[in-house]
Formats: structure tokens, C-alpha cells, sequence
């Protein structure tokens, strides 16, 4: 199984985004990962549509938009013209998950189905004909730099079995706590996209964090 690493642009330099960004793609970054957060429906306030857009043309990986707010089907189409390539949300954040997931498709973008670590496997077993990716997450949503979640494991396994037996092309992406110990316990039970803000943007060389994550610099 490939694993791609998703650096979280949300434990980045702010004062220096645009460097970051060219930082971690020549680093190795195979997708962006971009934490939107409203104080809402997660307390901690992030950034919004117009960073996505200024940060686009700086380089060509995907960029993967991970969106913390409520509602969310207002801003869709705001981060599908910002250049997402991905847009992903949690089913509480509105009342209609599967209306919001073909409106991500419709919009050309791919479309992810996030699930906090107290929402069951259950919430995605209607919605994998939509569904390009799920995210378990391994934190609570909110903030960097919190412990990974040991129980969220066997739900990481519950849904390699469930994509697997769909025939479906899904990725299955984890995102909070993610390091060199806790990412091959994730790739183990089935992941095959790692989130991982802390351990690449506070690390002095990216590339070897990138490298560590992914399992070829040890961990
Ligand atoms: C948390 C965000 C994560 C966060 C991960 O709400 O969804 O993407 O940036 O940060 P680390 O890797 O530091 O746990
Ligand atoms: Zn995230």
C-alpha cells in the first residue's frame, strides 16, 4: 500500500506561509493539508478561503481542505474556486452529509467524510458511493500538537475492512497526533494517507520527517 503524507499547514510559520508551502512540496509532500476552523464549531479560529487561494499557485500537489465549521455548505463552492482539490467535512457539521458531498463532486473537486473520534464507522456505511476519502480523527478536531487517540486504532481497521469489501476507491486518511511512533500503528490497521502538522513543521529537516512518517527513515 502507498502512504501519502499530508502536511498540516496549521503548525506552519504564519508570518511565512508561502515559504512553508514550497518547503514542504520540495520536502516531499505528497498533498497539503488545510485545517479550516470558524470558532464554532471547533473553538480555535484558523484561516479561511483567501489563504487557500494565495497559497495555490505556489506549488502543484493536491491541496486537501479539511473543513472544521458549521454550517459548512455556504463556503463550498469559496474553497472549490480557491483551488481545493479535495474538501472534506464531518457529518455534524450540517444536516445533509450526502446533499454536501455531491455538491463537492459537482463542484470537480474530490470529497472526504471526516469522522471525530466519538462518531461511529457507522456514519460512512451510506455515503461510500460519495466518499473519495474518509479521515479518522485521531485528536479531537480544534488544535495541533494534542496525543493520539490509542482507541481510535480498531476504527481505523473497521474501515479498511468496510472499503475493501465496497471495491471502492477510497482513501483512508488519519489526522491528529500523528509522529514517527504512532504513524506505522496507523499505516498497520490500514491508513493509507497520514496528516501530520507538529512532526513535520517542527522538525528542522521536512524531508526527513516526511521520510520518517512514511516509514523510510525508521520510527
Ligand atoms: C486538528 C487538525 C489537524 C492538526 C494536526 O483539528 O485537523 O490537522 O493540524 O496537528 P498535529 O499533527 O500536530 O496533531
Ligand atoms: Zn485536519
Amino acid at each position: 500500500m502507498t502512504v501519502r503524507i499530508a502536511p498540516s499547514l496549521l503548525a506552519a510559520d504564519f508570518t511565512r506561509l508561502g515559504q512553508e508551502v514550497e518547503a514542504v512540496a520540495a520536502a516531499g509532500a505528497d498533498w497539503l493539508h488545510l485545517d479550516i476552523m470558524d470558532g464554532h464549531f471547533v473553538p480555535n479560529i484558523s484561516f479561511g478561503p483567501a489563504v487557500v487561494k494565495a497559497l495555490r499557485p505556489l506549488t502543484k500537489i493536491p491541496f486537501d481542505v479539511h473543513l472544521m465549521i458549521a454550517p459548512a455548505d455556504p463556503y463550498l463552492e469559496a474553497f472549490a474556486a480557491a483551488g481545493a482539490d479535495l474538501i472534506s467535512l464531518h457529518p455534524e457539521a450540517g444536516p445533509h452529509i450526502h446533499r454536501s458531498l455531491q455538491t463537492i463532486r459537482a463542484l470537480g473537486c474530490k470529497a472526504g467524510v471526516v469522522l471525530n473520534p466519538g462518531t461511529p464507522v457507522a456514519a460512512v456505511e451510506n455515503l461510500l458511493d460519495l466518499a473519495d476519502l474518509v479521515l479518522v480523527m485521531t485528536v479531537n478536531p480544534g488544535f495541533g500538537g494534542q496525543s493520539f487517540l490509542e482507541s481510535q486504532l480498531p476504527k481505523i481497521a473497521a474501515l479498511r475492512r468496510m472499503i475493501t469489501q465496497s471495491g471502492r476507491e477510497i482513501a483512508l486518511q488519519v489526522d491528529g497526533g500523528i509522529t514517527a511512533a504512532t504513524a506505522p500503528r496507523c499505516i498497520a490497521a490500514g491508513a493509507d494517507v497520514l496528516v501530520a502538522g507538529t512532526a513535520v513543521f517542527g522538525a528542522a529537516d521536512y524531508a526527513a520527517a516526511i521520510a520518517a512518517l512514511r516509514g523510510g527513515g525508521g520510527g
